[in-house]
């Protein structure tokens, strides 16, 4: 038996997402096949939210075509999150990402793959302030697309009031930690020892969320 989620499917023989093939008329055939689960091709995100008769066609399924998987392909959080959501209402019964497409006009686009190579990103500190009962921890809130809680041992080498506006680059594919009973989500990268540490900053601005190589 395979297990997804809430689906339970007793033959563990699926149909793959497959891009430019895995349609909805192909996953019929399938299905007469005894398929028990299948994946639509992968779509854009922005497609997926944007409407239009291409959005429609993502988007209406047979009756007989369930369990369904959509497969989104994105890189900015907020806007997969969105699409995820659409496609959950309109009867999706799985929602999957795509992680592995190594095409190189997706890794330029920062998706597929690059989503798992590239971990560090450029992000704005909007809030910084010291620690209750700390001496080398600030809480920082940073700009990467989206908002983020870090938690970071700079505090002996950076007052809050200095860090306001700064870019840093943040380990962004971190399991979130408690630091202080703070939630941090991501690392600043800092260089150097105690005494002389620190942070790595871009050297011009980036847009926040800019992937670090
Ligand atoms: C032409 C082609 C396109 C594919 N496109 C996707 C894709 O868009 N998303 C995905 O997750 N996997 C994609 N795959 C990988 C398949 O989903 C599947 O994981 C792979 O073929 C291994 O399964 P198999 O051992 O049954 O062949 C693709 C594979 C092929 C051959």
């Amino acid at each position: 038996m395979l297990r997804i989620g809430h689906l339970q499917l007793d033959l563990p023989v699926v149909q793959a997402a497959l891009s430019g093939y895995s349609d909805g008329p192909m996953r019929l055939v399938g299905r007469r096949h005894g398929v028990p689960y299948a994946l639509q091709e992968p779509v854009l995100d922005r497609l997926v939210i944007q409407s239009g008769k291409l959005h429609r066609k993502i988007l209406t399924l047979d009756a007989e075509d369930h369990p369904v998987g959509g497969q989104l392909m994105g890189a900015d959080p907020g806007r997969l999150a969105e699409a995820a959501s659409v496609m959950a209402a309109s009867g999706f019964d799985v929602i999957d990402i795509n992680f592995a497409c190594p095409v190189r006009k997706v890794l330029r686009r920062g998706e597929g793959c690059a989503l798992m190579s590239d971990p560090s990103r450029a992000a704005e500190i909007v809030r910084a302030e010291a620690i209750p009962g700390s001496e080398n921890l600030l809480r920082l809130e940073v700009d990467l697309g989206e908002r983020r809680t870090v938690v970071a041992g700079i505090a002996r080498r950076y007052r809050p009031e200095d860090l306001l506006g700064k870019q840093v680059v943040i380990v962004a594919n971190l399991k979130p930690a408690k630091l202080m009973g703070i939630r941090s989500e991501g690392m600043v990268l800092v260089a150097g020892d105690d005494e002389e540490m620190t942070l790595i900053m871009p050297e011009q601005k980036l847009k926040p969320g800019s992937p670090v190589h």
